[in-house]
């Protein structure tokens, strides 16, 4: 009799339980918000709409049963890890959680790729954040299963990008057209680097609000330059709040700064109160990835434009559609 199981190590013909394999996500990794048209947006958008609707309805099914996350955190995460493995289990599915990695190997010196290579064994799919820009592009280059990037150090944070979208769309029914004003630490933070490249697949205007020395890297404005994107930098937020439709403040990340007296001279210099969202439109939305330490006064959580709780609800659907999508399920 022949056996339809494949011998270890070669990947699998068969796909049992009528899988996507044709997708265009079964199997990828997902590292940066490059890899993105706007095409796959909408379909991944699609999906995630259908798991918010299951989970309202029947709260978890079992999508991926049987299947297993390894959620490798190298770097504090309080939402990315929490709605990845949230996603995974409201899908069926299992996780290997590994958030301390001072309780792992990795203390005993293991490298990242033999990291990787140990949790493949036992995972159909990694998520990885790590303090190194492109280190999920280096575990990719080592795994046979997806890699999906949580956050490689001051560089992308691609599902962040795609849940900010997601909730934009949500949010305001719609991205083209809107003036989106990114304000704090535009230098150090992944997310605003993320979004501000997925964003030039949409016709919109950029503003960037920082001090000089946290403005948007170069490199970046580069790119969103090359793509015909109206963008303009700002040191104080009074002239452009008027225009904006999305307000999206970030944390300054003391944990990036050498010169922790840097960090202190800029604390408080970037504060959203009640007062400030007078200056802003009834129709427009304040966004944050969270954690947030002092810059958006507690004050503005009773305002309904006041969007970053919504937000990280949205994370969990689009993890979900994530998941799905790279296991071949969606
Ligand atoms: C952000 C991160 O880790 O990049 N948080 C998140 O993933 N929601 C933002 C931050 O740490 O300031």
């Amino acid at each position: 009799m022949t056996s339809f199981i494949p011998p270890l190590h070669e990947k699998s013909p068969h796909l049992p339980f009528g899988d996507q394999q044709d997708s265009a996500f079964y199997g990828r990794d997902i590292i940066s918000v490059n890899q993105f048209d706007r095409g796959q947006l909408n379909y991944i958008f699609d999906v995630a709409h259908e798991m918010y609707e299951m989970v309202a309805r029947v709260g978890s099914f079992d999508l991926l049963k049987g299947k297993i996350l390894a959620s490798l955190f190298y770097e504090p995460s309080t939402r990315t890890s929490s709605s990845f493995t949230s996603a995974m289990e409201r899908l069926g599915g299992s996780v290997i959680p590994i958030n301390n990695v001072s309780y792992s190997s990795v203390t005993k010196g293991e490298s990242l790729p033999d990291t990787i290579r140990t949790l493949e064994a036992y995972a159909d799919v990694i998520v990885l954040r790590h303090p190194e820009v492109g280190s999920s592009a280096l575990a990719a280059r080592y795994a046979q299963k997806p890699i999906i990037n949580a956050g490689d150090g001051i560089g992308e944070h691609p599902t962040q990008a795609l849940l900010d979208l997601f909730t934009i769309q949500e949010e305001l029914g719609q991205v083209d057209g809107l003036t989106i004003t990114m304000m704090g630490d535009l230098k150090y933070g992944r997310t605003v680097h993320s979004l501000a490249r997925l964003l030039t697949l949409y016709d919109i205007r950029l503003n960037y609000v920082a001090p000089e020395i946290l403005q948007m890297p170069a490199g970046i404005k580069e790119e969103v330059e090359a793509k015909g994107i109206k963008q303009a930098s700002y040191e104080d937020l009074i002239p452009v709040l008027p225009e904006t439709d999305v307000l999206y403040v970030t944390r300054v990340q003391k944990e990036r700064f050498e010169d922790p007296s840097k960090h202190e001279e800029l604390k408080g210099s970037y504060v959203i109160s009640t007062e400030t969202m007078k200056a802003a439109k009834d129709r427009m939305i304040v966004m944050h990835p969270l954690p947030r330490v002092w810059e958006i006064d507690m004050g503005v959580d009773e305002d309904p434009r006041a969007a970053y709780f919504r937000q990280m609800e949205y994370g969990l659907y689009i993890r979900m559609a994530l998941l799905a999508m790279v296991l071949g399920k969606a």
